[in-house]
């Protein structure tokens, strides 16, 4: 079959004036002023358990959004066995009509439930509709295309053949179900995680964040509105150390697809480790951990791309991106401009409710991060290593706002230099022209991640040069670019070392951790 060649799904700019800025506007009132009982989704039924936890809006804490019911031991039991039972039919399904339920669903959420699954994003996970846009629209619809895409382009690779005999790759589900465990950051990450290992004929049991559950949940309708049979994908809002207990270990698991942190999927790996015994097949594990993403300027670089990248980079979703930029490293020569230009540029940076289509930052997502993010400011308030240059300030009384804030410090391994803080704080360090190689040393080294990363320069020798020396620090390496937002298809998104396994998302080469081939020999 051909599948229909994919393009990335155009975006909108919900400009003044505009009519998707009206219907967007209504839909995000609509839903405002409602409280969504959120189920638990196993083999098509919605289920309400007795722990019933509340949704709040991040930029304003004390409205509540919506419930959702906990699945407890039961449920994750019986999610696995409803996974396990569609197995069969949904790995057997002709490859054409499990392709059409993903095609189908993206134009849904790109075309009637655009508004819906951005606004319920907006509002849940404190995205601004420029980034809610790139992601529950945009990104989102492009990974479900691709993905289909991809899908085909595997079962087209098919090994020689010779007189006499025809060999064929059979791609085959894995043998069990796959586990995903999703993030807040990206309703499309939510969306991809369970999808794609569902694309290549695997069933599902999906543990949403339950901090971005009000767009997963809408994800969710629209993948069964779309035609997905029931068992095939079951949502779980769940506890995590639950869902280790009894669906990570259970022998059935064959696959794990995760976004999240570092802490957590080390934790992860070593209890799949622990129990290798008990698995009835070796489980893939592909995970997207952590970042520490940098920003490194050559003495030739453009002053005003560097000032740009930064501010865009660092606080746009207010840092919350595994890909943000969190330390720069900038040359004494061009100091004063780009100093003068990130302080006039992040004092520009309104914060606050994000239905202001005004404001460039909305709330970050709980108050556990900002008790973190906050707690790393005030670490470099305290600091004689470090001065903070704009920012620094928080307030959780309504949201949990915190201002975006620039740290310049004197030492390259500072705290705010090393440990990832997922929030809209930059660390910025000054480095002597002629102490180029130390510092791209410190690049390399100053943390155990190396997810994405940054070089700004002019000079072809230079580019050069950078691009090689810190080929190990970023799986996502830009030349005069900020550091983040990867396009599906163009960009593959994923790093090595502490931030995962370099899967790339939105690739071929992740959707092929999904199938187990079989190879077939027939002689004539
Ligand atoms: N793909 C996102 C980016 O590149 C991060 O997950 O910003």
């Amino acid at each position: 079959y051909n599948i229909p060649t994919p393009t990335n799904e155009p975006g909108n700019t919900y400009a003044p004036g505009t009519k998707e800025r009206e219907t967007l506007k209504a839909e995000l009132e609509r839903q405002a002023g409602l409280e969504v009982e959120i189920p638990v989704i196993i083999n098509g039924e919605e289920i309400k358990t007795d722990t019933v936890k509340q949704v709040v809006m991040p930029h304003d804490h004390k409205h509540v959004l919506a419930t959702y019911s906990q699945a407890g031991e039961k449920e994750l039991r019986d999610a696995v066995e409803a996974a396990m039972a569609a197995k069969e039919s949904w790995s057997n399904m002709p490859w054409q009509h499990r392709a059409s339920i993903f095609l189908k669903a993206a134009d849904l959420i790109s075309g009637p439930y655009r508004d819906v699954i951005n606004a319920a994003t907006m509002l849940g996970q404190s995205k601004t509709a420029y980034q809610t846009e790139i992601d529950a629209a945009q990104e989102l619809a492009d990974f479900l295309r691709f993905g289909v895409d991809y899908a085909n382009q595997i079962y087209q690779m098919q090994p020689d053949s010779m007189k006499n005999i025809w060999n064929r790759l059979e791609y085959r589900a894995l043998d069990g179900f796959v586990l995903a465990i999703s993030p807040f950051n990206f309703t499309a990450i939510g969306g991809n995680l369970p999808s794609a290992p569902a694309i290549m004929g695997n069933v599902v049991v999906w543990k949403p964040a339950t901090t971005a559950i009000l767009s997963n949940y809408y994800f969710m309708r629209i993948l069964e509105e779309a035609g997905l049979p029931k068992g095939v994908i079951n949502f779980v809002p769940s506890r995590g150390s639950q869902v280790s207990e009894v669906v990570l270990t259970d022998p059935r698991m064959s696959g794990f697809h995760f976004t999240g942190s570092t802490s957590v999927f080390q934790t992860i790996w070593k209890t799949v480790g622990e129990n290798i015994t008990n698995y009835k097949s070796y489980p893939r594990l592909v995970g997207e951990t952590g970042g520490k993403d940098f920003v490194f300027a050559h003495e030739t670089a453009q002053a005003d791309k560097v000032v740009a990248a930064l501010v865009r980079g660092a606080f746009e979703y207010q840092g919350q991106k595994c890909s943000a930029a969190s330390r720069a490293y900038i040359p004494a020569s061009m100091w004063e401009e780009v100093k003068n230009g990130v302080v006039e540029e992040t004092a520009k940076l309104k914060v606050g409710d994000v239905r202001d289509f005004r404001n460039f930052m909305g709330a970050v997502i709980d108050k556990p991060a900002f008790d973190s993010i906050t707690s790393y400011i005030d670490y470099a308030a305290d600091s004689e290593e470090a001065e903070i240059i704009a920012g620094g300030t928080y307030d959780d009384s309504v949201g949990y706002f915190i201002q975006p804030t620039v740290i310049v410090t004197t030492n390259p391994n500072f705290k705010t230099m090393t440990e990832e803080i997922f929030g809209p704080v930059l660390t910025i360090y000054v480095y002597e022209n002629d102490q180029l190689e130390e510092t791209l040393t410190s690049v390399d080294t100053a943390s155990m991640y190396a997810l994405t990363g940054a070089i700004f320069a002019q000079d072809r020798e230079a580019i050069m040069h950078l691009e090689r020396r810190l080929s190990g620090a970023a799986g996502n390496f830009y030349i005069n670019d900020k550091p983040t937002g990867a396009v599906i298809n163009q960009q593959p998104f994923g790093g090595s070392r502490g931030s995962g396994t370099n899967d790339k998302a939105g690739s071929v080469f992740n959707m092929i951790r999904w199938t187990s081939p079989r190879i077939i020999k027939e002689n004539f």
